[in-house]
């Protein structure tokens, strides 16, 4: 394992920790139980524990191949939390990354964990791989834009119905953040 950036508590982040099978579990666990049926919208159409362990074992792929990042959130043995950043694959789009899977176990969440993994990620982004900007889209009404506002970002467009819920297809807000200059100067935000 790799040694930790930064903690609160007993709280430690850790970039690209050995995933065990233990870890690979846990990850899925909190994909799970971030977006399953009712969280983290009522509307949501339900996802089974199968969807979940694939999704993350998508994503946990793409970092074992050396594509994105990943930081995992530890409280002694047991991951509470984890947040990748997602490359792209063009390579006029190399100066800038999509926050993906941003998540903390629901129990721990408010305690201040997704802001020390989003903050060491950004803190690698800025200074080892030198983006100029990251990208993310979030669904309103679930507090994201809120969390990520917080750290940054701006809204700056908006995907419209590009989720499907039972009752209707929702929008979903695009944000940025600057990485090399400071956030607040680059985009005033749709949001004012
Ligand atoms: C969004 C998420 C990663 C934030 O992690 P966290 O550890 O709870 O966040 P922190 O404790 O570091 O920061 C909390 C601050 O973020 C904002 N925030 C976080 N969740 C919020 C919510 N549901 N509603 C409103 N604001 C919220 C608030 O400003 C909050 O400060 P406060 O508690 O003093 O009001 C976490 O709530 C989560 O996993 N949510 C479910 C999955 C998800 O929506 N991920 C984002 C996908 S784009």
């Amino acid at each position: 394992m790799t040694s930790p950036l930064s903690e609160i508590g007993t709280v430690t982040i850790v970039r690209h920790p050995e995933l065990t099978e233990q870890v690979r579990a846990d990850i899925a666990d909190i994909w799970h139980a971030t977006t399953a049926n009712g969280t983290p919208l009522e509307e949501d159409p339900p996802r089974t524990k199968h969807d979940s362990v694939n999704a993350a074992d998508r994503a946990l792929a793409a970092v074992e191949r050396g594509d994105d990042h990943l930081w995992v959130a530890f409280d002694g043995p047991t991951v509470i939390g984890a947040v990748f950043l997602v490359a792209n694959a063009s390579r006029s789009e190399q100066h800038w990354m999509h926050v993906k899977a941003m998540m903390v176990r629901p129990s721990r969440q408010r305690g201040g964990v997704g802001s020390l993994l989003l903050e060491a990620a950004h803190r690698y982004a800025q200074v080892e791989l030198r983006l100029d900007r990251l990208l993310l889209t979030v669904r309103r009404g679930t507090g994201a834009a809120e969390f990520y506002e917080r750290h940054g970002y701006r809204v700056v467009g908006w995907l419209p119905r590009v989720t499907r819920t039972p009752s209707g297809d929702r929008d979903n807000w695009s944000m940025t953040r600057e990485m090399q200059s400071d956030p607040d100067d680059a985009y005033p935000g749709l949001l004012q």
